[in-house]
């Protein structure tokens, strides 16, 4: 990105910053709430922002933001299927909002990040058909209580992260290796469920003349082979690529699907690339050395392509013709110039895109604070303000990073 001035974001755009409810909340009660970490962490506290949005609320417009990504945890709200929603949590999430909207922050709501209540895990989770009803009489009940209040609304984040992890890789609850049927199965079950609740979302959440907006958040993650003529490592790449980015695009938005969504929300971090099978990430204990021997510019998780993102967002719209969101961008590092660095490069990308065409309506960085990373722990930084974890108060303080995005958000790109 040369000359820094020149990024000026449509009138109207939207930057804020996201986290989801396990990662932040604490106190919750799912298949989360047992899971140890890698580093030996639980999401049992997590940032408390169960007790402290108001303060987070207050950091948010301090940043300037003018829009929030959160998720509303299904297990807080219902205790059975089909139940009514619990008075008191849904007047905490009532609060959140409330207090959002007051500062000017404009909220999309995640129905469905990652977790689930412990009766729907109990029932087989998103392998059991029921689940799909299940969801949707939740979704319903919660779009007419926050109509008032919500008009963006986001399904379901990143269905292929979850259905992989937990199904073929064994990384999220419940832990399941190699379970390629059950990945197909949560993915059209997930996928049936968005279609019906998008549909609920957009006739029940109009308000006077104010429509809702509902998409899913997809993860794109580009798979290459590291070198060009090695036929495995380009196999695997594309099998990666036909299933986590092909299969589940199609599932719910190929064809007739595509009209239950307003939106599409990219969730873009960067890239993978395989040799002699290895994906060469960190997440996936690839050592730092060798990444840098290889030439890779990785955060603590993955390979960072800027370059990416002026290929998906042309290519989602040319194949869906929706407005997008970026509902999640960011990277983890304890080094702020990288991370700096980064943003800008991604920001780069992300406005010639826009000037080449792609209706880009939003940004969200990942994410406000440090939190839990799944099963990582807390040992991934994303945060715009650090949380000082071992003193039990959870002080959060901005860093380097938080004044440089507070610029962005002000000055709409600047
Ligand atoms: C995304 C998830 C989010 C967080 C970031 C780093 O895949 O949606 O919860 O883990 O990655």
């Amino acid at each position: 990105m040369s000359g820094e001035n020149i990024l000026k974001f449509p009138p109207g755009f939207l930057w804020g910053t996201a986290t989801s409810p396990t990662q932040v909340e604490g106190h919750i009660e799912n298949e989360w709430t047992n899971f140890t970490a890698m580093d030996g962490g639980n999401c049992r506290v997590a940032c408390d922002h169960y007790h402290r949005y108001p303060e987070d609320v207050e950091w948010m417009a301090k940043l300037g933001a003018n829009a929030y990504r959160f998720g509303i945890e299904w297990s807080r709200l219902q205790a059975a299927p089909f139940a009514p929603l619990n008075p008191t949590e849904l007047a905490r999430y009532a609060d959140l909002l409330d207090r959002l909207i007051a500062a000017g922050i404009t909220p999309m709501v995640v129905l469905h990040h990652f977790s689930n209540p412990p009766w729907i895990n109990a029932a087989g989770g998103w392998t059991n058909s029921a689940t799909v009803a299940a969801y949707v009489d939740f979704v319903r009940q919660l779009v007419v209580a926050l109509k008032e209040k919500v008009f963006l609304w986001n399904t379901f984040n990143e269905p292929d992260t979850y259905a992989c992890v937990a199904y073929l890789l064994g990384g999220f609850p419940p832990q399941k290796k190699w379970k390629l049927g059950q990945f197909r199965r949560v993915t059209l079950h997930m996928a049936r469920a968005h279609v019906q609740a998008s549909r609920i979302i957009r006739r029940d959440g109009v308000v006077g003349n104010r429509k809702p907006e509902v998409g899913i958040a997809k993860n794109w993650t580009f798979f290459h082979a590291y070198k060009r003529f090695s036929p495995w490592d380009r196999m695997t790449a594309f099998a990666c690529h036909y299933v986590f980015n092909k299969f589940v695009l199609d599932a719910f938005l190929g064809g007739w699907r595509r009209k239950a969504s307003t939106f599409i929300g990219l969730n873009y971090y960067g890239r993978v690339r395989f040799h002699h099978f290895r994906a060469m990430i960190p997440a996936s204990g690839a050592p730092v050395k060798t990444l840098k021997d290889f030439g890779f510019v990785c955060d603590d998780m993955v390979e960072r392509y800027p370059a990416g993102l002026e290929k998906i967002l042309p290519y989602l719209r040319r194949k869906f013709h929706l407005p997008i969101y970026i509902t999640e961008h960011g990277s983890a590092s304890a080094d702020e110039s990288f991370r700096e660095r980064d943003l800008k490069q991604n920001l780069g990308a992300l406005h010639r895109s826009m000037r080449a065409g792609v209706d880009v309506r939003g940004f969200f960085y990942w994410s406000l604070l440090d939190n839990f990373e799944w099963q990582f722990g807390y040992t991934k930084k994303f945060g715009l303000l650090a949380v000082d974890f071992s003193d039990p108060k959870l002080p959060r303080s901005p860093k380097p990073l938080a004044a440089a995005y507070e610029k962005i958000c002000r000055q709409n790109g600047g």
